[in-house]
C-alpha cells in the first residue's frame, strides 16, 4: 500500500492549482467541531471505486531531510467517511498536537494538497457479512468515519429492517460530527429518493459520553452489559440469527466488543468468509 504510484491528475482540469504531490488530491473543505476533531473533504481520483466502509492511506509530504533535503510522504490509514456514490472523498480526523502527521493535517485549508493512494480496502464492508435482520454499528470516537460512510450507504437500508448505531466519546462536542451527519439524512433529497422516503426511521442512534455530562452517560459495553441500552432503544438482545455488527473505535473497545459478541453467538467474518460481524481498529495518529 507504501509504494509510489503515478500522479493522478484526473482533476487537474477542474482545480486550479495543478498536483504537484504523487496522488495529489485538492481539499474542497474543513470543518473544526472541538479541538480535538476535524473533518475534511477532498476531490476524488476519477479511477477511485470503492466500497463504503472501506480505508485509504492519506497524508502530507514529511519534512525536508536535514542534509539531503528530501521529502518522504507521511502515510496513515484513514476510513473514508463519505459513501462510495458521493463525487468527493470525505474523512474524519483527530488531531494530536505532536502527532507526525495529524499535527500538519489539521491546518490544511481548502485548495490544499493532499496525497491519497488509491487502493481502498478495509473488513466493515456488507460483504463480509451474511444475512440478518438488524445491524449494529459501534464505534468510538473518530471510530464513526466508516459508518458515517455506510449511513450514506443504500445497500444498508436494503439488507436491514433495523440499524442500530452507537457512539460512545469522552465528551459532548465530540458527538458532533455523527449527530450532524445522521440529522441530514432526514433532509437529504437524493438519499430519499433513491432508497425511500423516510428510510432514515430504520436508524436508532445512541450516543453516549464518558467524561462529561450529555443525555447518556456511559461506555456502551457497560450499557449492554447491564441490559440498559436494550430497555433505552426498546431492542430484544444481541443474537445470532438477527444481528450483524461492525465494531470501529480504539483498541481495547474493539477486543471488548469482540469478546461480547461472541459470547452473544455471532461469529467474527471477513471478505473470503462472511459472517455475523467484523471488526477494525480506529486509525489514530
Ligand atoms: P473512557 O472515557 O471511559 O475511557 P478515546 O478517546 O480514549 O479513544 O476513547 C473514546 C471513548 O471510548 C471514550 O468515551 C472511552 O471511555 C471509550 N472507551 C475506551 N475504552 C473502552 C472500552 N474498552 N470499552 C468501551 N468504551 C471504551
Amino acid at each position: 500500500m507504501t509504494e509510489q504510484t503515478p500522479v493522478t491528475d484526473a482533476q487537474a482540469t477542474a482545480v486550479p492549482k495543478v498536483p504537484t504531490l504523487p496522488d495529489a488530491q485538492t481539499v474542497t473543505e474543513v470543518q473544526h467541531y472541538t479541538d480535538r476533531l476535524f473533518s475534511f473533504k477532498c476531490t476524488r481520483p476519477a479511477s477511485l471505486r470503492f466500497r463504503s466502509g472501506e480505508f485509504v492511506m492519506i497524508g502530507l509530504m514529511g519534512d525536508p531531510h536535514p542534509e539531503t533535503g528530501k521529502q518522504k510522504p507521511l502515510l496513515r490509514a484513514y476510513s473514508i467517511a463519505s459513501p462510495s456514490w458521493d463525487e468527493e472523498l470525505e474523512f474524519y480526523s483527530i488531531k494530536v498536537q505532536d502527532g507526525p502527521l495529524t499535527s500538519k493535517l489539521q491546518h490544511i485549508k481548502p485548495g490544499d494538497q493532499i496525497i491519497l493512494r488509491p487502493k481502498p480496502v478495509g473488513t466493515l464492508v456488507h460483504d463480509a457479512l451474511i444475512p440478518g435482520k438488524r445491524i449494529w454499528f459501534f464505534a468510538t470516537g473518530t471510530g464513526f468515519a466508516p459508518f458515517a460512510s455506510l449511513l450514506r450507504e443504500p445497500q444498508t437500508y436494503e439488507d436491514y429492517d433495523e440499524v442500530i448505531i452507537t457512539h460512545t466519546c469522552r465528551e459532548a462536542g465530540e458527538l458532533t460530527y455523527g449527530r450532524n451527519i445522521i440529522e441530514s439524512l432526514k433532509t437529504d433529497e437524493l438519499l430519499n429518493e433513491v432508497i425511500g422516503e423516510g428510510f432514515w426511521k430504520k436508524i436508532k442512534y445512541y450516543p453516549t459520553t464518558t467524561r462529561e455530562e450529555s443525555a447518556k452517560m456511559g461506555r456502551i459495553t457497560d450499557l449492554i452489559n447491564s441490559g440498559e441500552a436494550y430497555a433505552d432503544l426498546g431492542v430484544e438482545p444481541l443474537c445470532p440469527q438477527n444481528d450483524r455488527a461492525m465494531i470501529c473505535g480504539n483498541l481495547a473497545f474493539n477486543l471488548e466488543l469482540k469478546d461480547m459478541l461472541e459470547a452473544a453467538g455471532l461469529e467474527e467474518g471477513a471478505n473470503s468468509k462472511p459472517a455475523q460481524y467484523v471488526v477494525e481498529k480506529a486509525f489514530l495518529d
